[in-house]
């Protein structure tokens, strides 16, 4: 596809957007038919037709990472579902939270929270003692961001609206800032999952897990979202992208059969040292290079 070609059919995508977010529900559904979220699952290392970034994890089902994944109990609550194509659709939000209550973190960050839909998923399924750290753009900066595709933020939403009214809204903080210039600091070596949900371009998604590893515990995990993608978001091959090589120098990455997630499980010798921390020399001295993705010494 040209260049010329791209741009235009990213226009006639945003405009497709921009009509469906104004179409009430009950037409939308007859002028715009939903195509399935999550395909039939190619086998690991198929690359599809457009994709220049080539699936290279193992694909595995849940219910080969987790046994007892399929009796697992857990809540969902209507106010999560959002027509929308930044929105995790139900079969996702499932997962998340079955293994939000498999996994049981006591703390977790959250890079993405738009609705809330993921973090509410998280909340229900876990312990009411757990805390659960969300960060989006601060609402007033949304019309003047410009995100990784060099498009605006196209939707008016209040962020979190999902869980803002539910019981679980106190085991929730809301944080507003930029991800790139969010200071894990304070955080460090706390998260026993880091979920990655945010820009979904490389340089985006690069400092955000940068960012979960700074903040990540030992024995802690990661999880992104659309590391598997289709042609309507062809900017998460920045996903793909940057977990093949985090699977190739930092940890072994899985994709979760079925669904769009990609997950790194630290074990509990897991220890991150900040790049940027004098005489860093930490037991995974890499840093992720902008231009080729290729490792390069600290
Ligand atoms: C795909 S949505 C997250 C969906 C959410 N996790 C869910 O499942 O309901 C991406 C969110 O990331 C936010 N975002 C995009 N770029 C960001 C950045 N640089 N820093 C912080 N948040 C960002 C957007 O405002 C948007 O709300």
């Amino acid at each position: 596809m040209t260049r010329k070609n791209l741009t235009a059919s990213r226009l006639a995508r945003n405009l497709s957007r921009m009509v469906r977010s104004c179409t009430p529900p009950i037409l939308e559904k007859i002028l715009f038919p939903k195509k399935a979220n999550v395909g039939p699952v190619p086998p690991a290392n198929e690359s599809v037709a457009q994709c220049s970034v080539p699936f290279i994890i193992p694909a595995v089902p849940p219910t080969e990472l987790w046994p007892g994944f399929e009796q697992t109990e857990v809540k969902m609550i209507p106010g999560q579902i959002r027509n929308h194509l930044w929105a995790m659709p139900e079969n996702e939000l499932l997962v998340l939270s079955v293994i939000s209550r498999l996994l049981a973190p006591k703390r977790v960050f959250e890079f993405g929270t738009f609705t809330g839909a993921s973090t509410l998923a998280i909340a229900a399924n876990t312990d009411p003692q757990t805390r659960i750290m969300t960060l989006d753009i601060n609402p007033e900066n949304r019309r003047s961001h410009r995100t990784g595709v060099g498009s605006d933020i196209p939707f008016d939403y209040v962020i979190g609206e999902s869980f803002l009214k539910t019981r679980w809204n106190s085991k929730i903080e809301r944080l507003y800032s930029d991800a790139r210039n969010f200071d894990t600091k304070p955080y460090e070596g706390k998260m026993d999952l880091v979920f990655v949900d945010a820009d979904h371009t490389y340089p985006f998604v690069r400092n955000d897990t940068e960012k979960a590893l700074q903040m990540l515990a030992p024995g802690g995990v990661i999880l992104w979202h659309d590391y598997r993608w289709d042609d309507d978001t062809p900017e998460c091959q920045g996903v793909t992208r940057l977990v093949n090589q985090f699977h190739d120098s930092v940890g072994e990455c899985r994709e979760i059969a079925g669904t769009r997630f990609a997950i790194f499980q630290s074990d509990a010798n897991f220890r991150w040292q900040r790049q940027d921390s004098p005489g860093s020399s930490g037991p995974h001295p890499l840093a992720f290079d902008d231009q080729s993705g290729s490792r390069e010494a600290a």
